[in-house]
């Protein structure tokens, strides 16, 4: 008997998203079309959709953020439900509590929906689980909101709906990644979510010490030449150096890494006329990106956030119909 996808029902429906790694390519595109519908919500001055009714949601968010939680707030709270955000330095993880007797205190406070950010890789697969263990708890959805270096599923998925807003068929296009691979959440999502969709070259970019092994068996084209692998891209997604993450000296200093990997406007002019420019912040304006291209007309990057509203209503619309 074939494997089931622990992410996925025995109906081959949603039942966490825990990372876009071996989801089906049809699965990935209901997602993005159920965001088309919702990207409209606001314009047609409807304020709120019924769909997560008397639903919690809780956002555990045990690393900082500023995108991701609120607009998985803002996008629960247009689907009706009600959002509880938990204080996790006031919470009593901090008075040396599991995290899976957090949970099962939540759980127990009828929560319908996690959404967990945590610096360890795997914490919501564990959370997620834990919950699959119990009787009684079909109801309960798991949504990574970012673990460690592992994936972002959210972000990758937001990437992949405005990839598709601007640019439209996904197998002509020349994808390009630049930055701190090896540290990178976002950067794993997007590899699995852009090879998933059938774009047909995803390049990485990045100093050799940044760039992890095994990149090529995830279908991918690495160079440590920015401007080699910049010719004729038609999109650039520019990661964030993962500062918090690194350990010793991995890179000489902040300025030779704007002069080698920054992206400046004349490194950009090597990249196709309409190329796209995308960054899923937070951003390090003259480290990562200068910025006459981060705020210049190619630019992307405030639209990738409020496209996020509309994926996160999705695939909570998603997982609440499973
Ligand atoms: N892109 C992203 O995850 O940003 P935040 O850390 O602000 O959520």
């Amino acid at each position: 008997m074939p494997l089931r996808h622990p992410q996925l029902n025995e109906n081959g429906q949603l039942r966490h998203l825990l990372t876009i790694e071996g989801l089906p390519r049809e699965l990935v595109h209901h997602i993005l079309d159920t965001a088309a519908t919702f990207v409209g919500v606001s314009d047609r001055d409807i304020k709120k959709v019924p769909l997560l009714r008397g639903k919690s949601v809780f956002n555990l968010f045990f690393e900082s953020s500023t995108r991701t939680r609120t607009t998985f707030e803002i996008a629960a709270k247009r689907l009706s439900a009600d959002v509880i955000n938990l204080n996790i330095s006031t919470s009593s993880t901090s008075k040396g509590e599991s995290l899976l007797d957090t949970i099962d205190n939540l759980v127990a406070m009828h929560a319908d929906m996690f959404v967990v950010r945590h610096a360890e890789s795997g914490a919501p697969f564990l959370i997620a689980q834990h919950i699959d263990r119990t009787r009684g708890r079909g109801h309960v959805h798991v949504v990574n909101a970012g673990d460690g270096r592992h994936a972002h599923p959210t972000q990758g998925l937001l990437d992949m709906y405005t990839i598709r807003h601007f640019k439209g068929d996904f197998t002509k296009l020349t994808v390009a990644i630049v930055g701190d691979i090896l540290h990178s959440r976002v950067a794993r999502s997007d590899i699995h979510a852009l090879t998933t969709l059938g774009v047909p070259e995803v390049r990485v970019i990045g100093p050799r010490t940044l760039l992890p092994g095994g990149l090529e068996q995830m279908g991918v084209r690495t160079f440590t030449d920015m401007r080699e692998g910049l010719r004729g891209v038609d999109v650039v997604i520019m990661l964030r150096l993962q500062n918090e993450r690194m350990r010793g000296a991995l890179l000489p200093s902040a300025q030779e890494y704007f002069k080698q990997y920054g992206l400046t406007q004349d490194k950009l002019a090597l990249a196709a006329p309409d190329c796209i420019v995308m960054h899923p912040g937070p951003m390090n304006r003259g480290v990562e990106i200068e910025s006459a291209v981060a705020d210049g007309p190619q630019s992307v990057i405030l639209d990738q956030v409020t496209f996020g509203i509309a994926v996160r209503m999705a695939v909570m619309s998603i997982l609440a119909q499973s």
